[in-house]
């Protein structure tokens, strides 16, 4: 079903290449729907010629990056190119190899999601001494000259939603922004993600500046008093280690004594999984109904997207896979057609010696109450999966 499901998904937007093509390209002024192409400038049209890409995705652990795989790989199959498809199980030196292996095999193009933005500089001078466009692909690759461009979504805005959907949790806020019927005071804990993912920088940053005000008038306190991304991070977004700094908290800061715990920001799905099981383990009930605390996330995994159906995590993000492979594949076949990809941001992303040209994608945050509209509508996840928190 997964991989029926992004074959569809690409189908589109291969389609939409081809009508973009025929209409003049440069779509992408319109929108981040599955279907819209930031096209070619510079006088060529995106043509497939064939080539070869190559394509590093960091792990197989987490199944958004499966799915970005197979999506991408099957939309360039689509259109005519040869895929070099690699998963680097997290570990910085086999994905330095597995590029350095792209590139001696003659890749004509290169889409990286990094492990560590920063590890990657032999590799990337290699390609640009090749010739070679670079894209990175979700995560920032950093200290390089010699990335082209850019495929993300609004990742500052991403922390806002997490945070956004925490307030709503705790009745601060409403889902429409109004001011909820709650006051508090409430105490929240705070999980970062991997400090080599430019990203988790991002996405703490925009929950931070929306909790903040909430903290500076006391109707929100941090027990533990760890508010620095320095403690609050979590190292390759591991599952186990969330699940271990959740437990320590709460020895810490919790067991034995009067102090209530009412929520936890989380930045992605696996975490979340992780905290939960911490908090459950520890006798806070099963939901939040009967006294979970409130706890977001990122991604709407399966298993996650069941637990919100089920009312045991309170929220994810959203961030449509299909679009995001869809405007890597758009990038790619505009170098390999010979023009530029249109970005439609050049401020946002300084990776420390240049910005780099981006193409940044909207998110929506899931509840309980809108997962079918906007995961079984959309075609990402069937009914039967989300009832049995399993991809088919
Ligand atoms: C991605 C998130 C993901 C995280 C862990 C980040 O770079 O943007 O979508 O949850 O990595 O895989």
């Amino acid at each position: 079903m997964m991989v029926k499901k992004f074959l569809i998904g690409v189908a589109s937007a291969g389609m939409a290449l081809t009508l973009a093509a025929c209409a003049g390209g440069g779509a992408g002024e319109s929108s981040d729907d599955a279907s819209s192409t930031s096209g070619a400038t510079g006088g060529s049209e995106p043509v497939a010629e064939g080539g070869l890409v190559g394509v590093a995705m960091p792990t197989q652990t987490s199944e958004r990056w499966i799915a970005d795989g197979e999506a991408v790989e099957s939309g360039l199959m689509e259109l005519g190119y040869e895929v070099d498809l690699q998963f680097a199980n997290d570990d910085i030196p086999t994905q330095a190899n597995q590029i350095d292996q792209m590139i001696t095999n003659g890749a004509d193009a290169l889409i990286i999601a990094s492990i560590d933005g920063t590890a990657l500089a032999s590799q990337l001078a290699a390609a640009a001494a090749a010739d070679i466009p670079v894209i990175a692909y979700d995560r920032l690759i950093r200290d390089s000259e010699n990335v082209d461009f850019y495929v993300t979504f609004d990742n500052y805005n991403v922390g806002v939603q997490q945070a956004t959907s925490l307030l709503v949790g705790l009745g601060l806020l409403n889902q429409d922004g109004s001011e909820g019927d709650a006051t508090g005071p409430f105490n929240i804990e705070l999980f970062a993600g991997s400090l080599d993912d430019n990203n988790a920088h991002f996405f703490y940053a925009g929950a931070m500046d929306t909790l903040q005000p909430y903290i500076d008038e006391g109707t929100l306190t941090v027990p533990s008093g760890q508010t620095d991304i320095e403690q609050t991070n979590i190292l390759r977004w591991q599952q186990e280690t969330a699940q271990k700094r959740m437990e320590d908290l709460l020895t810490s800061t919790y067991t034995g004594t009067d102090t209530e715990l009412h929520g936890v920001l989380s930045p992605y799905d696996g975490l979340s999984r992780g905290i939960i099981t911490a908090l459950q383990n520890a006798g806070f009930g099963t939901t939040v109904a009967d006294g979970l605390p409130v706890v977001t996330g990122q991604d709407a995994e399966i298993a996650s997207v069941k637990l919100i159906a089920d009312g045991t995590q309170f929220a994810t993000i959203f961030k449509d896979t299909r679009k995001l492979a869809a405007q890597a594949i758009t990038a790619t076949d505009a170098y390999l057609a010979g023009g530029e990809p249109e970005a439609n941001d050049t401020e946002t992303y300084d990776n420390g010696v240049k910005v780099v040209p981006s193409y940044l994608l909207e998110s929506d945050i899931v509840y309980a109450d809108n997962i079918q509209s906007l995961l079984v509508d959309s075609g990402y996840w069937t009914e039967a999966e989300v009832e049995s928190g399993v991809a088919e």
